[in-house]
């Protein structure tokens, strides 16, 4: 045998991977229950739990409820609930005043939880469409949706979310100049650390269909909203969102949806750096639950799979309607 001429690969792989104490040495990423953010959904009334039909094993609680799920996930080590309201259709209106109603829904539920002094980050959606009678994101007037009239709403939301102890504000309605427009609010009121994560890569996704059953906004939607979020087909324009709501002044950053823009959640983490966030969407949830209760995959370890994507992408972490699932399997 010639001493060059190796009759074998000098490199083998499967070298490293043949044991699991090898596997775990080698192992480039981690998933750890500090990465994850738990979106979740408040209804009106109390030991009030409201199954979603397109969600299945997600619940809407009530305020009294969510109190004790979100005990329950700060001692799973979950750092951070984001909530998301279910408003009463006649709450709606054209200018969707309730979304600045300090005692609203969602209010109500930010106070609940910190007065009841649980030591999770508490994250909030700021966005008209759950008061919308439009069902989007920002004020209509005459088929259009306003920007900067929409923006000074959002700034009322942000406020009374501030007010009522809210530690991460999460603008999700793509309206330009909101991220300055909160984060002067904040300075000027007195909430200079409140920490705001702009959803700012967020694509105008067929994948939100279930979350807007799960918030009643499917049946208020006229039209689409292509005017606002970005074209699935538009990587550089969503950088150029991530830059300016950086320069804006957001402390992290959102990808949405997650698994079909991994591509963003690398390019975002590599070229800024900053705090990067995925979102796994409702859809992304009920097509793994769907196959899993089926027996078509299994979903435990799909559902693993799926989040540790989202960490060799180079995300900090991911809300995921699985984490109090996922906490539990991975504090085991
Ligand atoms: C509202 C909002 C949406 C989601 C989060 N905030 C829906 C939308 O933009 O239509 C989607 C979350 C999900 O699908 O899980 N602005």
């Amino acid at each position: 045998m010639s001493v060059n001429q190796a009759p074998f690969p000098r490199t083998r792989f499967r070298r490293t991977r043949a044991s699991a104490p090898l596997r775990n040495l080698v192992r480039e990423s981690s998933l750890s229950v500090h990465d994850l953010i738990w979106p979740v959904f408040v209804c009106a009334g109390t030991n009030e739990r409201q199954t979603i039909g397109s969600m299945p094993g997600v619940e809407r609680l009530s305020v009294d409820l969510l109190v004790a799920a979100a005990r329950e996930a700060a001692g799973l080590g979950i750092p951070a609930i984001c909530i998301f309201p279910y408003t009463d259709p006649a709450l709606k209106t054209e200018l969707c005043e309730e979304a600045w109603n300090p005692d609203n829904l969602s209010n109500r539920a930010i106070s609940a939880i910190r007065d009841a002094g649980i030591d999770i980050a508490i994250m909030t959606d700021i966005a008209l469409d759950p008061y919308n009678i439009n069902g989007h994101d920002g004020i209509v007037r005459d088929g259009v949706i306003v920007n900067d009239e929409t923006v000074e709403a959002l700034v009322k939301m942000g406020l009374a979310q501030a007010r009522a102890g809210a530690d991460i504000l999460g603008p999700s309605d793509m309206m330009d100049g909101r991220i300055g427009a909160l984060r002067a609010m904040l300075e000027d009121e007195g909430h200079p650390n409140v920490t705001i994560m702009s959803y700012a890569a967020k694509f105008a996704s067929a994948f939100y269909g279930p979350f807007r059953d799960a918030v009643g906004a499917s049946g208020a939607l006229k039209g689409d909203k292509k005017t606002y979020q970005i074209d699935p087909l538009n990587a550089r324009e969503a950088l150029r969102c991530v830059e300016r709501d950086l320069s804006e002044g957001a402390d992290m950053v959102m990808v949405k949806p997650g698994m079909p823009y991994l591509d963003l959640c690398r390019q975002v983490k590599d070229r800024f750096g900053a705090p990067t966030f995925a979102y796994q969407v409702s859809g992304e949830y009920a097509m793994i639950e769907a196959a899993a209760q089926n027996n078509w995959v299994d979903g435990e370890k799909v559902m693993l799979e799926s989040l540790m994507s989202f960490r060799r992408a180079g995300c900090d972490g991911v809300l995921t309607y699985f984490a109090p699932r996922v906490a539990k399997i991975l504090n085991d």
